[in-house]
C-alpha cells in the first residue's frame, strides 16, 4: 500500500510540495486549504501531470481533513507569507491562529502521523504544533535548516564553480535573522572552505544567506520563496518514510542539548521512520555558542507571546 501524505495549505509552499511529492513518488497526497475549489482544482491539474512523467500517485484536494484519515506525515504550510519589509516575526499571532486549527485537525485524523511544520515564523510554529498536538517531541519537525543550508551551498557552488552537490554547509539557530552559519564546518568535497575563499568572501555568503528569505520576497513583493523551501520539506518527508536516516538540518525541540531547553532551535538530526531519531551535539567555540543562544533567546521571545495567547 502506498504511504500517504496530508499538505496544509494549498498556497504556493503546499502545491509546490505535493509537485515534488508526486514527482518522487513518494506517497499519495492530499491537499488541503480553506479555500473553496483551489485545493480541489491544484490537486486535480498535479493529477494530470501523472501520465506525462510517469507518476503513479493519486492527488486530492479537500476543504475538511476527513480524507486525509492515516496520514503518515502532515505537511503544515498554511498561513500567510511575508510581505516586503515585514520580517517572519510579523506574522506570528495570525499564523498562530491558522497552525493551531490546523494541527488540531491533522493530529485528531492522524494520530500517529509525523508533524513537519513550514509555516512561519518556523521555529515558533513548529513549537505551537508541538503543544497543540501533544505528540511526542520526535514526531514534531520543523523545516528551516535545508533551506538555509541550502542557499548557503548554493552561494558556495555558484563562486567557486563546483557542483552543489559537493558543497556540504552547517547552519543552526532560528530560522530568521539570528540563524548561525557553522563556516568552520562548511567544506567542498571535504577541504574546509575557510582554505578555498578569503574570509570577505564568505562573510559576504554568510551575510546573503541570512538574508536569504528577504532577498527573496523583495523580488516576488507579494509572497515569499516557494520552490526551494518546498524541496526542503519533501527532502525531509522522503528521508522519514525511507527511513534513510539521513542527516540534516532541522529544527527540533532541545531538552537540555546545547544547554537550550524547552524550545524548538535549528540542529543536525536523523531523521527516519520515527521522525527525529537522533539529535547530534556539535562540540561549538565559545563565540559559536554565544550566537546559537541569542538566536534561541529571538525564538524564546516570540515561544512566549504564544504562550501567553494559549493561557487566555
Ligand atoms: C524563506 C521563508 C519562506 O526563508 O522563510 O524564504
Amino acid at each position: 500500500m502506498r504511504k500517504k501524505i496530508t499538505v496544509v495549505g494549498a498556497g504556493n509552499v503546499g502545491a509546490n510540495c505535493a509537485m515534488w511529492i508526486a514527482a518522487k513518488e513518494l506517497a499519495d497526497v492530499v491537499l488541503v486549504d480553506v479555500v473553496d475549489g483551489v485545493p480541489q482544482g491544484k490537486g486535480l491539474d498535479l493529477l494530470q501531470a501523472g501520465p506525462v512523467n510517469g507518476c503513479d500517485v493519486t492527488i486530492t484536494g479537500a476543504n475538511d481533513y476527513g480524507p486525509t484519515a492515516d496520514s503518515d506525515i502532515v505537511i503544515i504550510t498554511a498561513g500567510f507569507p511575508r510581505k516586503p519589509g515585514m520580517s517572519r516575526d510579523d506574522l506570528l499571532l495570525a499564523n498562530y491562529a491558522v497552525v493551531k486549527t490546523a494541527t488540531e485537525q491533522a493530529a485528531k485524523y492522524s494520530p500517529n502521523a509525523i508533524l513537519i511544520v513550514v509555516t512561519n515564523p518556523l521555529d515558533a510554529m513548529v513549537q505551537t504544533a508541538l503543544m497543540v498536538s501533544g505528540f511526542p517531541k520526535q514526531r514534531v519537525i520543523g523545516m528551516a535548516g535545508i533551506l538555509d543550508t541550502a542557499r548557503f551551498r548554493t552561494f558556495i557552488a555558484q563562486e567557486l564553480q563546483v557542483s552543489v552537490e559537493n558543497v556540504t554547509a552547517v547552519v543552526l539557530g532560528g530560522h530568521g535573522d539570528t540563524m548561525v552559519p557553522l563556516v568552520r564546518l562548511s567544506s567542498v568535497a571535504g577541504i574546509p572552505l575557510t582554505e578555498l575563499l578569503s574570509a570577505e568572501k564568505i562573510q559576504a555568503m554568510v551575510e546573503r544567506t541570512q538574508n536569504g528569505g528577504a532577498e527573496i520576497v523583495k523580488y516576488l513583493k507579494t509572497g515569499s520563496a516557494y520552490y526551494a523551501p518546498s524541496a526542503a520539506a519533501v527532502e525531509m518527508a522522503e528521508s522519514i518514510l525511507k527511513d534513510k536516516k539521513k542527516v540534516l538540518p532541522c529544527a527540533a525541540y532541545l531538552e537540555g542539548e546545547y544547554g537550550i531547553n524547552g524550545l524548538y532551535v535549528g540542529v543536525p538530526v536523523k531523521l527516519g521512520a520515527k521522525g527525529i531519531e537522533a539529535i547530534y551535539q556539535i562540540k561549538l567555540t565559545a563565540d559559536e555558542t554565544a550566537a546559537l543562544h541569542r538566536s534561541a533567546a529571538a525564538v524564546e521571545e516570540l515561544v512566549g507571546v504564544i504562550k501567553k495567547k494559549m493561557a487566555e
